[in-house]
C-alpha cells in the first residue's frame, strides 16, 4: 500500500497547534461581521461525525466554566426547545444532509443561526441567508480539520459572549506546535500496543469526548472496531462485562489520565486494574498541559496520529473511507429534498 495518504494525513494532524488559533481569529472576526448580540437560553451545535465531535468538546468546556449550556444534536432533527437556542452547524464539507437539514429547521425555529464549514452548500446557503459563517481551512478530511472546526467554534462562541476561551486556545495552540514530537513518540508506541486488538478508550468526566473521539478515529481511519466508554457511569455498569469476558486478550483498554484530576485519575487507574485483572491489557495516555482544552487537544492529537500509524500497520489507506460514503448516498436518498 502506498503511504501517500499517510503522510497527507499526518502533515494535517501537525498543522493542528497553528490552526486552532488562527481558526479561532477567523471565528472571532465572524462574530463581529453583524451582530446586534442576541439573548439566548443555550446553544446546539448540530453536526455529524469529525464535525459533530467539535460540539461535544465545547459542551465539555461550557459544563466547566460557561454561564449557558451547549449540546451536541448528531442528527437531522432539533430539540422541541430550539426557539431560546442560537443553533451553530457544524460541516466540514458543507454538504452533510443531516447537518443541511437541521439549519433548515434553525432557520424557521431557533433565536439565532451560525455556519462553521470549508465551503459546500452549508457556507453557499449562510451567504445567500445573511447568516454569520466562519469559513475554516481546507484539509485532507474532516477528521484532520479538528482544530480548525474547534477553532472556529469557539472564536464565535467567545464574540458572542457565550463561552470564553482565548487564554486556552492561546495556549493550546503554543503546546500542540511545541510538543508535536512528543505526540508522535506517543503516536507510535500507543499504535504497537493497539496492534492486533481491539481498542476501548475511557475517559472521565470532562474528557469523555475525548473517548469518543479516540474510538472514531481507530473506525474511520485504521478500519478497527473500537469502543468508548466513560466514567464514572462505566462503574455502574461496564465494569461488570468484565465478570465473564469473551475472549479478554483481543482487547486494549487505554484510558486517559489527567493527573491533576485527583478523582476522575483515581477512578480511571481503578477501571484498568479491573480489566488488567480480567485478562486484557490496558494502556495509558498521561495529558499533557495546565488546561482541560490543552489536555483535551494533546490526547485528541495523541490518539489521531497513532490511530494513522496502525493504519499503516495494518496495511490500510488511513484516509479513503468507501462505508461512509455508502451511508452518507443511502441517508442523502431518504432525507432528499428536506434540506432545501
Ligand atoms: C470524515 C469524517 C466524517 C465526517 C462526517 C460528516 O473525515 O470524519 O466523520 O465528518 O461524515 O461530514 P462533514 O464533516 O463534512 O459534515
Amino acid at each position: 500500500m502506498s503511504t501517500r495518504n499517510f503522510e497527507v494525513m499526518r502533515k494535517a494532524y501537525l498543522l493542528w497547534g497553528k490552526l486552532l488559533l488562527e481558526a479561532f481569529q477567523r471565528g472571532l472576526e465572524a462574530s463581529q461581521q453583524r451582530q446586534s448580540r442576541v439573548d439566548i437560553g443555550s446553544v446546539i451545535v448540530c453536526g455529524m461525525g469529525g464535525s459533530g465531535i467539535v460540539g461535544d468538546y465545547a459542551a465539555s468546556l461550557a459544563y466547566s466554566k460557561g454561564s449557558i449550556p451547549v449540546y451536541t444534536v448528531k442528527s437531522y432533527t432539533l430539540p422541541s426547545w430550539a426557539a431560546e437556542s442560537l443553533v451553530v452547524a457544524v460541516s466540514f464539507s458543507g454538504n452533510t444532509v443531516e447537518t443541511l437539514n437541521c439549519y433548515m429547521r434553525a432557520r424557521q425555529l431557533a433565536r439565532a443561526v451560525a455556519v462553521v464549514a470549508s465551503g459546500g452548500k452549508l457556507l453557499k446557503l449562510a451567504r445567500e441567508h445573511g447568516i454569520t459563517y466562519v469559513q475554516t481551512h481546507h484539509a485532507p478530511a474532516a477528521r484532520t480539520a479538528f482544530a480548525s472546526l474547534l477553532g472556529g467554534l469557539l472564536g464565535l462562541l467567545e464574540g458572542l459572549g457565550v463561552l470564553e476561551a482565548r487564554g486556552e486556545v492561546g495556549y493550546a495552540s503554543a503546546l500542540l506546535s511545541s510538543e508535536a514530537g512528543n505526540a508522535e513518540a506517543e503516536a507510535e508506541k500507543l499504535a504497537e500496543l493497539v496492534e492486533n486488538r481491539i481498542p476501548v478508550f475511557i475517559a472521565c468526566g470532562a474528557y469523555e469526548p475525548l473517548a469518543w473521539r479516540a474510538k472514531n478515529e481507530f473506525n474511520e481511519n485504521t478500519k478497527v472496531q473500537s469502543w468508548a466508554e466513560a466514567l464514572p457511569e462505566w462503574g455502574h455498569n461496564g465494569a461488570e462485562a468484565w465478570s465473564r469476558p469473551i475472549e479478554p486478550s483481543r482487547y486494549i483498554i487505554i484510558g486517559f489520565l489527567d493527573e491533576e484530576d485527583k478523582v476522575c485519575s483515581s477512578l480511571v487507574k481503578h477501571a484498568l486494574e479491573t480489566v488488567r485483572a480480567s485478562g486484557a491489557s490496558t494502556h495509558m495516555v498521561k495529558l499533557l498541559g495546565q488546561s482541560l482544552l490543552a489536555k483535551m487537544m494533546w490526547g485528541t492529537l495523541v490518539t489521531g496520529l497513532a490511530s494513522i500509524v496502525a493504519a499503516r500497520r495494518r496495511g490500510v489507506d488511513p484516509l479513503e473511507t468507501p462505508k461512509i460514503k455508502a451511508y452518507r448516498a443511502a441517508v442523502e436518498s431518504l432525507l432528499a429534498g428536506e434540506s432545501t
